[in-house]
């Protein structure tokens, strides 16, 4: 009895030091899926589809949302790499084209992000019922936001992210769901023909100053 009782000890020490802390992790570089965003200083709230391709660094976003009583639409594609940005009105067949001066961020928890807690959102009574997540925090170098985010431990997908804006005062709530992994239409990431024409406007600032914001 004692014998069995100080195996199951020894047990117990090797499998507490064999379970790893989470290391920060870089989503799947193509995914498409939906998101909500939610600014409540500014009472904008915006549901999104997304589509992102990390290699190409493109993100197009069509978002539908609120601000103060406003309904706002916006179908907009970013493509970091050329350093474009268009406005698309299908309706009325114009585009605006913006300079983007901002780099691409990827979609990851950041490398020197502090891993706070691992845990089940809903229940881990049963298969089906939970997720298993990692909880982080962190503070941007460049800007000095504060940030707060969740990543799938399984596959490192984005649940959810808050950035806390000192500055404006504004806090900035991501949540992330229906992902699928890779992207079934890539033309998402080409312009429309009638954005062809159209004139390069520079940008009126560069406070976008991550991947969250230059989608708002
Ligand atoms: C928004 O609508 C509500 C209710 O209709 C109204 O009380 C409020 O003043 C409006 N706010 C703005 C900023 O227009
Ligand atoms: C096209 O529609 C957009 C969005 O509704 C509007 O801002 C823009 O002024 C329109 N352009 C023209 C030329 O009508």
């Amino acid at each position: 009895m004692k014998i069995l009782f100080v195996i199951s000890v020894c047990l117990i020490l090797i499998l507490g030091s064999c379970a790893q802390k989470p290391h920060p992790c870089r989503a799947p570089p193509l995914l498409e899926g939906k998101l909500t965003v939610h600014v409540p200083g500014e009472k904008i709230r915006v549901y999104e589809k997304f589509y992102y391709d990390a290699f190409g660094q493109n993100v197009r976003v069509v978002a539908y949302g609120k601000e103060d009583n406003k309904t706002i639409f916006a179908d907009r594609l970013l493509l970091f790499r050329e350093g474009v940005k268009y406005d698309i009105h299908y309706h009325n067949q114009t585009c605006v084209k913006t300079a983007l001066k901002v780099s691409f961020i990827p979609v990851e928890v950041p490398h020197d992000a502090h891993f706070l807690h691992q845990l089940v959102i809903g229940s881990s009574s049963r298969p089906g019922e939970g997720l298993l997540v990692n909880n982080w925090e962190g503070i941007v170098s460049q800007t000095k936001e504060h940030y707060f985010m969740s990543f799938t431990e399984f596959g490192c997908l984005p649940i959810y992210s808050i950035y806390f804006t000192d500055k404006m005062n504004v806090d900035i709530m991501t949540s992330f769901y229906d992902l699928v992994n890779g992207i079934e239409d890539p033309e998402v990431f080409i312009p429309p023909s009638f954005c062809d024409s159209v004139k390069l406007r520079e940008a009126k600032d560069d406070t976008e100053t991550n991947f969250f914001k230059a989608l708002l």
